[in-house]
């Protein structure tokens, strides 16, 4: 177990609507990740029998839906880094019936916030049969996904009751860290051995902090830019691309402004023909290899007439930035700049008038495939 959980926790005390709270509370999470799961030298404390068996493993499958598909996305990016095994990520609901093919050692990693959806489940059914060993990342202890795979591993991210998620995702992102910073050590790998866990999850808690106390400048950007518009894009690239995905989810799902995210560069080959006079897109740049390619994408919406609102590590920002990202190792940087875009997301709804916390034909958790 490793969460207490607060009796007021599914309350929503002051707060007009779940998702506020729970974006505000992401601060804590990260702490709670921390006091978790490393000790007071900042060495992981995750089950030894879990790092072994994934230790094993030539190669991870990471599935998952919604929200909880987009973390693992950037949980890849953390894998490949830190313990060099190559590691891929599935909608959940593609690989039920189109199962992957599988390298020698596969191990199975389910991210499920409920730890009920039923797309997950269908391809947990299969792993099991075929014998492969599985590990389930989820909010909900005793949950199906939890009680059926192998292994489990708690976000302790506190009761999510907003219909978009927002803690659990930077929950997930923080637990695949601790996991990826394990098994590199574990696998001796350098990355691994010299990475600061303890502090970066430190930096993540004051960086996310900093970034809900500034919730209205987000407001005004919402206003100005979003709740009149049709459609909006994210763009980003390496796992800014990731975040976009997930921004864009997030901003459609409770705005029901029409949202894509896309990888800055291709854009232009094909979608850049949608930028008409006023088109918000959001650039997001913390990818230090890439950072000066995606301000050339910008310009290239920009000259079509699109408004551009820019979320971008201080390492790299400008005086013309419109919101400025605390610094922090890039691994980690989704949890950083995913903030923002939930709160762009949560002004848009709410400043529309929209049903923040149920949006329109949407669940929670989807038990059906
Ligand atoms: C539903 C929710 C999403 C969530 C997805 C996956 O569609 O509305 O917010 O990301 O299910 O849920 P899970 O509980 O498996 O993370």
């Amino acid at each position: 177990k490793v969460l207490d959980i607060d009796p007021n926790a599914a309350s929503k005390g002051t707060y007009e609507h779940y998702m506020l709270k729970e974006i505000d509370e992401q601060p804590g999470v990260m702490r709670h990740i921390s006091q978790t799961y490393l000790d007071d030298a900042g060495n992981p404390k995750v089950d030894s029998k879990i790092v072994d068996a994934v230790a094993k493993a030539d190669r991870l499958y990471i599935f998952a839906a919604g929200t909880s598909y987009h973390a693992g996305l950037v949980g890849k990016a953390l894998f490949e880094h830190y313990t060099g095994i190559p590691t891929e990520v599935g909608y959940a609901s593609e690989a039920g019936y189109h199962f992957p093919m599988m390298s020698k050692n596969p191990f199975f990693i389910f991210l499920t916030q409920s730890g009920e959806t039923a797309d997950s489940r269908v391809v947990l059914k299969e792993t099991n049969k075929r014998g492969i060993p599985s590990l389930t990342m989820t909010n909900v202890e005793g949950s199906t996904l939890s009680r059926e795979a192998t292994y489990t591993m708690l976000l302790g991210a506190g009761p999510e009751i907003a219909v978009a998620s927002t803690k659990a995702y930077t929950a997930q992102v923080a637990v695949q860290a601790v996991l990826a910073k394990a098994l590199g050590e574990k696998l001796g790998v350098k990355e691994a051995q010299e990475w600061n866990l303890h502090h970066d999850l430190a930096i993540a808690a004051e960086g996310i902090q900093q970034l809900v106390d500034g919730k209205e400048k987000l407001k005004e950007i919402a206003d100005k830019y979003l709740i009149k518009s049709r459609n909006a894009f994210y763009i980003g690239r390496g796992i800014d691309h990731a975040v976009a995905l997930e921004a864009a989810l997030k901003l459609k799902e409770v705005s029901y402004i029409q949202t894509e995210g896309f990888a800055a560069a291709e854009l232009k080959h094909g979608t850049i023909s949608l930028i008409e006079n006023g088109t918000p897109v959001i650039a997001l740049i913390n990818d230090p290899v890439t950072a000066e390619l995606t301000r050339g994408n910008i310009q290239e919406v920009v000259s079509r007439g699109a408004n551009i609102v820019t979320i971008v590590s201080k390492e790299f920002a400008n005086s013309s930035d419109d919101i400025v990202l605390p610094e922090i190792n890039y691994y980690m940087s989704a949890l950083l700049t995913v903030i923002p875009t939930q709160l762009l997301a949560y002004y848009a709804s709410r400043d529309k008038g929209l049903d923040v916390d149920k949006p329109r034909n949407l669940a929670k958790s989807v038990t059906v495939e």
